[in-house]
């Protein structure tokens, strides 16, 4: 059985930088996590704010676990919700912490996620067929998932969240292995049907697994990963005070457009700055020590029209502040 391996946290250095642009390192801020994990941006930030609190958002009940264990040294400066970030608007309501100065979206799974085969999110061992992040909420399996869908949707699914070239065979795959009573329930009977369905030169030349976009894919649908994020940027940007920062980190072209449109919608609207035209994204160091972070993409926005030049958060050649130029 795979290790369990702890969550090591994306351009975390960056995110602080960025909220130091903006909030005094010695200020009562309040701060969002929206995405808590194994709590490593959490830590990152209460160490860079001594004096700020923490509000941090996760739907998973063993990241929440492990990571309370990791900030219990800071005590009543951090509350963790057992929530989807899609609340945030109304918990900030509810719970009277509104004019957050940063809020931090570190999209996807952990490595918690991916490193345990009874979760099902990892095609590389076997295991029930999950992939639930909120394995406590209403939301369905994905072994639920494939063997209730028609041919259509699941195809819808796989190509346009996984952008997977045999989404329709593979969709007409599953539904005649249903036919015969073989849904898969576990990941390696799915991954056996991929590999099946995808002709071998295909296969061959595919640069990765054969099941990794079809397993994103599906992991997408049965979290409603992208409604998520937007009802959740929705509500970040309510939640937010003025000068307060949205940072997200996102792991796939889907999620980066979505931020992207928002941001500049929100800019357009008048409601504050794109602070880099393209993304901060990891340098070459930080990819060598952390192979996850590969794929990271970093954007952020600031609410409100900053009174004077924050700092600039240009990194590795990429990002392009673009505050003072408004
Ligand atoms: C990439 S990890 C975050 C890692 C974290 N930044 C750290 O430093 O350890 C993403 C986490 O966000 C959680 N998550 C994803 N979507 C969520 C949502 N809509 N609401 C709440 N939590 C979510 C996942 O359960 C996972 O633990």
């Amino acid at each position: 059985m795979a290790a369990v391996s702890v969550h090591v946290p994306v351009m975390a250095k960056e995110v602080v930088e960025i909220y130091e642009g903006f909030t005094g390192t010695g200020s009562e801020a309040v701060f969002v996590d929206a995405t808590l994990g194994a709590g490593g941006h959490a830590l990152a930030v209460l160490e860079g704010f001594p004096r700020a609190s923490l509000v941090a958002f996760d739907q998973d009940s063993d990241a929440r676990s492990l990571a309370s264990g990791r900030l219990s040294l800071y005590g009543g400066r951090v509350r963790v919700v057992p929530e989807n970030f899609r609340g945030i608007a109304r918990l900030a309501t509810e719970e009277g912490w509104r004019g957050a100065s940063g809020i931090l979206f570190d999209l996807g799974v952990s490595n918690m996620q991916l490193s345990v085969p009874g979760r099902g999110f990892s095609f590389q061992d076997d295991g029930p067929l999950d992939m639930r992040m909120d394995r406590d909420g209403g939301s369905i399996t994905a072994e639920e998932f494939i063997a209730t869908r028609g041919a259509p949707e699941l195809a819808r699914v796989f190509r346009e969240y996984g952008e997977e070239r045999y989404a329709y065979q593979i969709a007409k795959a599953l539904v005649r292995a249903r036919e015969r009573g073989e849904s898969p329930a576990t990941t390696g009977e799915f991954t056996a049907l991929i590999r099946r369905t995808l002709p071998a030169p295909v296969q061959r030349k595919m640069g990765g697994h054969p099941a990794r976009r079809v397993f994103q894919a599906l992991r997408i649908a049965v979290n409603s990963e992208l409604e998520a994020l937007s009802e959740g940027l929705d509500g970040a940007i309510t939640v937010a005070g003025q000068m307060g920062v949205i940072v997200v980190i996102s792991y796939h072209s889907l999620e980066d457009r979505i931020v992207k449109r928002r941001f500049l919608q929100w800019s357009a609207e008048g409601r504050g700055m794109v602070l880099m035209k393209r993304p901060l994204v990891p340098g070459s160091d930080e990819i060598e020590a952390n192979r996850s972070a590969r794929s990271a993409k970093l954007r952020a926005f600031v609410k409100g029209q900053p009174a004077s030049k924050g700092k600039d958060a240009r990194r590795h050649g990429q990002g392009e502040s673009t505050l003072g130029k408004a």
